[in-house]
């Protein structure tokens, strides 16, 4: 099939393209759409053959669930079956936003969206192109982030056609997304509410208005980032090893090992803040800035894999930052693309 690409004013998308994409969501079409996130492959959640096709499309297992996104919260209530007393305060201060919810699943919503579990992960974003396309569409959009299932997360139109180009029917172009890292899932069925996956809000600002968030025991072990369906460790991979170092305190030993694998003739990317890039001047190695800030690398992490990959590097070097706020989310991600594992150093 041809994809068609529909490009929006991101503030203020074009009614005549949100209408033809929400035509295409009604009759039971994909649509990739830009939140602030990340890219999200939509079709409507209350049809079990339109969420199938997403799985084909992105070659998903489907043992990994998917995240229904409403406009309103009045639509709330057509998604999940019970609305716990913790949902209003969090929907108060994070929604529309990157926050989402684990919550039990309505009959409105077929099982394959919940990989037959009898949750449901719920979200509000709140980008323009987003929210319109919904309100458009008028359902609840089933949609996990448009990207070739492992690949990492698609933060701009083209990334979405590198990997589902000619697989699905459209694609709203509103440039780059703002938070580029996925949103945070907050688990809110069990005895405690955890975030399964940190994301776009801190759990410093959850806990703020939920005392008790915590976050998933042991994020970085394993079986443990198995738990949650769909949290494989093999996840946002670039095809490049990725070899990631703890902290600043392993630049040295990164250097190192970035300049015994040019001796030895292998390609090397390194991703790091922009203060970084002068560390690395003294080697034929390819340098990819992420920025000034940290939030700055959650914008452009997924584009530097990429584009490393792009550059076809054998190795991609990088290390953690902090682990609090939106470095956590970095540092998961950072971690899935190296598949668990840490570098000495
Ligand atoms: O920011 C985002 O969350 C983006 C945009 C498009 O909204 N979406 C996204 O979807 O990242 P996806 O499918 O790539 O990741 C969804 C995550 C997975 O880790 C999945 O396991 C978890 O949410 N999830 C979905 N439904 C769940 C459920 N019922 N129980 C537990 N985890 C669930
Ligand atoms: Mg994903």
């Amino acid at each position: 099939m041809q994809t068609r690409v529909l490009t929006v004013n991101p503030q203020h998308p074009e009614p005549e393209a949100i209408a033809e994409a929400a035509e295409i969501l009604q009759s039971g079409g994909l649509v990739a759409f830009p939140t602030e996130t990340v890219y999200g492959l939509g079709a409507n959640a209350s049809s079990a053959n339109a969420v199938a096709r997403i799985f084909e499309a992105k070659q998903r297992p489907l043992t990994d669930p998917i995240i229904v996104h409403i406009a309103d919260f009045a639509a709330l209530s057509t998604v999940a079956k019970t609305i716990p007393p913790s949902v209003a305060p969090l929907a108060k201060h994070f929604w529309p936003g990157a926050l989402t919810l684990i919550l039990e699943r309505n009959d409105n919503i077929p099982p394959i969206v919940s990989a037959n579990q009898a949750t449901v992960a719920v979200r509000m974003p709140s980008h323009p192109v987003a929210r319109a396309l919904i309100q458009a569409a008028d359902l609840p959009v089933a949609a996990p982030s448009a990207n070739a299932f492992s690949r990492p997360s698609a933060t701009m139109a083209a990334h979405v056609l590198q990997d589902l180009d000619g697989r699905i029917d459209a694609i709203l172009d509103g440039g780059q997304t703002t938070i580029g890292v996925e949103s945070t899932v907050l688990d809110l069925t069990g005895e405690r509410p955890t975030i399964l996956r940190p994301g776009g809000i801190a759990l410093e600002a959850l806990q703020t208005v939920l005392p008790a968030v915590t976050m998933r025991a042991k994020l970085v072990e394993m079986d443990a980032l198995a738990q949650s369906p769909g949290q494989l460790i093999k996840h946002y991979s670039p095809r490049a090893k990725v070899l990631l170092f703890a902290d600043e305190t392993a630049i040295p030993a990164l250097i190192k090992t970035a300049r015994e694998r040019t001796e030895s003739r292998q390609s090397v990317g390194v991703i790091g803040l922009s203060v970084e890039r002068t560390l690395f001047q003294a080697l034929p190695i390819a340098f990819f800035d992420l920025g000034e800030t940290l939030e700055g690398a959650a914008r452009n992490l997924f584009a530097g894999l990429r584009a490393l990959d792009a550059l076809n590097v054998d190795v991609i070097l990088a290390h953690g930052y902090s682990r609090e706020g939106i470095g956590a989310a970095i540092w998961d991600r950072l971690l899935r693309a190296a598949e668990g594992h840490i570098q000495a150093g």
